[in-house]
Parts: structure tokens; sequence; C-alpha cells
């Protein structure tokens, strides 16, 4: 899982690479390099570290001139983060360069014969290899690099995205997928390779994803020549015309990539149902959905897949497709899924959820559950990943390139779309009546108001986050469609300010958690007035009793637990199952600030990266 870019044309690669790299930074992070080729000769840099790091060694190392070259931001897989297992990689005779993201899987079958036949080694990755590989071809069937590169992908077993040049022949790059992302950015005479849109939006709206198992010769004046990896027969480019602008991507002003994504969620939930509900005409429409209908309607049940926060999107939609359309639900860890040999049939409907549309496990799931007869439907935020081409059908989340590692946006947008999709089976199934169906139409309607209203108890989040920024554990407490938002306050926590927390249903915590409460314990505990508000004010009493710090999250002019605890966060009132997108809007600014009050960083939380593209 890493980051790539590559350039060849007029200008000077560098720039366009570093800033690239900058952009790719959500997909790894531990060490960073650039290779150019000066006219002569390649000049690399690599270090351990972030691309700031490279910028700083690599400016006092290199000279900075040439208008081909390639770069990588990496997340380890084989071999630790090191300057020296960092990427680019050379092949022996100094001729080749390489950038990877993916696994080699039987790389160290392949080292052993290429060390029987004299080759060396310096780092510990499987990327190195490849790149000797690619050239052990090359040299013995005297062939271009194009044909060496594709001779040398057929031996091998895993995932890549990569690009790779020979600086005997600097007009061209040549790059390959499978598993990984790579999209072509096409420029006149000029080409740029990346592992999304992001490091190129400014020079050229128009891009080629390659689709697993392709490759392409990306070579100055002729253009880009894509093949099978397998069969050699070759694919016409498909050029898309890309929808994303930089803006979208920047921070715009705020401090944090984070910041920025969560005070987006009013406009990314109003873009998600803008245009596929009309409350007026009592009309919820989604292609994916109308298509498959039939299959739908006669599913035996729903079986959601995801990994994470998406999961917990899939939590919520548990109760929402078991309480408005009556189906059964079953939500599946990605990742136990399938290994599990679960028991599917062509009655079922897969539902994945996914972010970035690239996780390993999840894909992994629909690829089990489509082999066994299942329909399998994805909710995806990421246009063209590989989820979302690898199934069926499917809705996007329009919540815009989701940068900082914690999910935030992307959570609120995958609930919205579930909304949808059950609000619309139960239409069609008669489950619920038409005035229910409109009344919760217009109760969606009104949520970007009411969450731009919830993000106004920033300041006094902040505040709340002073007080408990030393706290050595904390606990998430919900009820009903509040218990997943609970899972998710906690992950938020943990996962970027490092402070172990725990969600719980909140009777749970009677039976063991409740053990670990004192005056130490902060225990946020969400109590809307809609759903089980009687029964999760006993759990508060319970609390009190052993004198643990109460944060409430109420609905607006609560007074009974505001009587009970320490601080109470307030949040707009609307129907049940619409709760969750509000609740989760304070858990992600307390996370937000206590990170923040901590020093740690926001954005880039150690040992995670935005998209987990190994299992
Ligand atoms: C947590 C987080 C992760 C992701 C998980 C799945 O903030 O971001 O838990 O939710 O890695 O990623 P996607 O949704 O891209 O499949």
């Amino acid at each position: 899982m890493c980051g790539i870019v590559g350039y060849i044309g007029h200008r000077e690669a560098y720039p366009i690479i570093l800033k690239g790299l900058k952009r790719l930074e959500y997909r790894g992070y531990d060490s960073a390099g650039i290779a150019l080729f000066d006219g002569s000769d390649i000049k690399l840099s690599k270090t351990k570290g972030k691309v700031d790091d490279l910028q700083n060694r690599l400016e006092r190392e290199i000279p900075t001139k040439g208008t081909l070259g390639i770069g990588h931001t990496r997340w380890a897989t084989h071999g630790v983060p090191n300057d020296i297992n960092s990427h680019p990689h050379y092949s022996n005779s100094g001729n080749l360069v390489i950038i990877h993201n993916g696994i080699i899987e039987n790389y160290e079958s392949l080292k052993k014969e290429l060390i029987k036949r004299g080759y060396t080694f310096k780092s510990d990755t499987d990327t190195e290899v490849l790149v000797n590989l690619i050239e052990d071809v090359k040299k013995n069937e005297d062939i271009k690099l194009g044909k060496a590169v594709q001779i040398a992908l057929n031996q091998v077993v895993g995932a890549y995205a990569i690009a790779v040049f020979d600086k005997n022949k600097p007009n061209e790059i040549v790059v390959a997928r499978l598993g990984s992302p790579l999209a072509i950015g096409i420029g006149e005479n000029e080409f740029f390779i990346a592992s999304d849109a992001s490091p190129f939006i400014e020079y050229t709206k128009n891009a080629i994803y390659l689709e697993d198992e392709e490759m392409a010769v990306v070579r100055l004046e002729k253009g880009v020549k894509i093949r099978k990896i397998k069969d050699d027969s070759l694919v016409d480019p498909y050029v898309q015309e890309l929808k994303l602008n930089l803006e979208q991507i920047e921070k715009g002003g705020y401090d944090h990539f984070m910041l920025k994504e969560i005070y987006e969620q009013p406009n990314a939930i109003l873009d998600t149902f803008r245009g596929r509900m009309l409350p007026n005409e009592g009309i919820i429409k989604m292609a994916g959905v109308e298509d498959n209908m039939k299959t739908f309607l006669n599913a035996n049940r729903i079986i959601v897949v995801a990994c994470g926060t998406s999961w917990h999107a899939g939590l919520v939609s548990e109760y929402i497709f078991e309480d408005l359309a009556r189906i059964p639900v079953e939500v599946e860890y990605a990742s136990e899924f399938r290994y599990r040999n679960p028991v599917i049939t062509d009655k079922d409907v897969v539902i994945a959820i996914s972010q970035s549309g690239e996780t390993a496990d999840t894909l992994a799931a629909i690829k089990l559950a489509k082999s066994r007869g299942a329909f399998v439907f994805g909710v995806c935020n990421v246009v063209g990943s590989s989820i979302a081409r690898e199934t069926d059908a499917g809705a996007y989340t329009h919540a815009g390139p989701e940068i900082g590692v914690a999910s935030t946006k992307a959570f609120t947008t995958q609930i919205t779309v579930l909304t949808l999709i059950a609000l619309r089976l139960a239409r069609a199934k008669g489950t619920i009546s038409s005035s229910e169906f409109r009344q919760h139409m217009i109760e969606l309607e009104l949520i970007p108001e009411k969450v731009k209203k919830s993000l106004e108890s920033d300041d006094y989040v902040k505040s709340i986050s002073e007080i408990y920024k030393n706290a050595g554990n904390f606990l998430y407490l919900g009820r009903g469609y509040n218990f997943p938002v609970a899972l998710e306050g906690a992950l938020k926590l943990k996962e970027i300010s490092y402070i172990h927390a725990e969600g719980y249903p909140a009777a749970e915590m009677k039976h063991g958690p409740i053990a670990l409460i004192d005056e130490n314990m902060p225990i946020v505990v969400i109590a809307t007035k809609k759903g089980h508000y009687e029964k999760v004010v006993s759990n508060i009493q319970e609390i009190k009793s052993r004198k643990g710090k109460i944060i409430g999250i109420v609905t607006e002019g609560d007074q009974q637990v505001k009587a009970l605890a320490d601080h109470v966060i307030e949040v707009p009132e609307t129907i049940e199952s619409l709760t969750p997108l509000l609740t989760t809007i304070p858990l992600q600014l307390l996370s937000y600030h206590i990170a923040l009050m901590l020093g740690k960083n926001v954005d880039q939380p150690r040992n995670l990266a935005k998209a987990v593209t190994v299992e």
C-alpha cells in the first residue's frame, strides 16, 4: 500500500513528482524516494520518513533536473521502513529503476533463482526482485523493456501497480497493474502516472485508468499503448474526463484534512441524496437499485461486508434495513467472512461498503460471494475504484475525496446511501406506509442543516477535550441505532490520539466493563430522546453511582441527562433512524481536539494508511 507518481514530458519532473507524492501520502508515509533522469544518467534519492524528509535530503543530495522521473511514498510490507528498502529500486546494472505498490508473493523463490544467476540484492524488498527479474528477461532475450516487463509479470504471483524506466530509453515509462490502482494522465505530449488522479489534476483532466492485468508503454511522441499482460492482446485506451478539482483535494483553509472533512459533512450528505430523493413527489430513485429490484425483493437476507468505519456504517444499516424494509441482515468483518467458508446462496444479496474501494479484504469477500452466486452491490466513495468495478451494481457516496486517514464524511454518507436504499426497498415491499416514507424523506432532507447545527458544538467540545485529554481510557456507550456510533466514536479516538477506548451497547456495561468505572474514567453516553431513552438514563445513573465522568450526547433541550451528567453536548432532534448522522459529529470533534492537544499527527496517525490494500 503505497503511492506512486511518474512524469515524462517537457516540464521539470521533480516539482510535479514531489507535489504528487505529498498528495498521495494518505496511501503510506513511512519512507519516500524519487529517481530522475538528468539527460545522461539516473539520479536517485530516498529516505525513511515523510515526503518532507525526502525533499530536505534530495535537494542536498542530487540535482533536481530532468523531464523524466518516478517517485514513491511507502507503507512497508516486505522489509522494515528504512532508507535502503525505500523505493525506487535500481536493477543490478543500474539501467532500470522501478517503483511498486503491492506485494509480490513468490518473491523469495524468484530471488533464489536470480541469486543463482549472479544477481545481488541490497534491500529486503520484493520490488528489488521484480526489477532484476525484468532486467534478467530483457538481457537474456534481448527485447524491449515493455516486452520484458510483460514476460516478468507473467512469472509473478501477487499484486502490483508499477512504473519502470530504462536510462538507455529515456523516452518511455512502462506501467502495469494487478490489484493496485494506476492512472495515466494525458497532457500535450506529456504523461503523468499516479495511484490516483490527485497528482496531475492541475495539469490535465484526461486520464486512463488501467484495469487489472493490463500494462501500458507510455512513450513521448507516440502516446499510450495498452496490452493485456497475459495474452498480449491490444486494448483500446479509454480516456475519461475527470470531474475532480484541485480545491476538492486541498485543505481549503482548515488546519487539517480531518477537520475540513468533518465540516464538509452537511454538503457531502446533501450531495449524496441530491437527485436521488424527491420528497415532494414521494420518490427515491437509484439506478443500481431500480435495475436490480427483483433481486433485492427476492433476497432471503442481506449480508454486509466491510472493514473498520465502513463496518460500523454497515452495523447502522442492519437496524435500518430490518426496521424499515423487514429484510434480515448480517454484518460481517470482510476479513473474517472471506476465510470462514460462509454459507452463501444465490438468494443472498451482499452489500460491500468501502470508502476507498480498494480494501483488500472487502475485495476478496466480494469475489468469494460472487463465486458462490450472490448478487453483490457496492457502496463506495472512490469512483472507478476496484470494488466499484468488481461489484454487480452499486451506489456511490458522493462525499468527495477523503484524505484524512480517520474516516469521517465517508461514514455519514455511507449511512445516507444505505438509508436511501432501505427506504426504497421498504416502499417497494410495502413495509412502510407512503406517509412514513414521505416523513423519512422530509427528515433526511433536514439533516444537512442539523449537521451544521451539531457542528456549532465545536468550541464546547474543545473545552471538554481540554479536561479529558490526559485520560488513559475512554468508554463509549449507546443503544440501538447509536450502538454502532459508540463503536465509531471509540475507533476515532484510539486511531488518532492513541488513547485506549472501547465502545459498548449501553446495557452490556453491566456484564463486565462496569468494573472499569471509577472517578478517572470518562464515559461518553449517547442518550438522544428517540431510542430507549429511559433505559439509557438508567445506565447513566449506574455510571454516576460509581463516580464515572459522564459526557452525554443528548437531544436539544434535554433536562434529565443534564441533571446527571458532568457535561452534555446537544444535537438537534430527528427521527431515531437518522440520529447516527448527528450524534457522530461531536464524537468526531472530540477525537480531533484531543489528538491535536496531545500533539498527534491527526491526518496521518502512526501505523495506518488510508487505503488498506493488503490483507
Ligand atoms: C477508520 C478508518 C478505517 C477504514 C477501513 C476500511 O477511520 O478509516 O477503519 O474505515 O480501513 O476502509 P474502506 O472504507 O476504504 O474500505
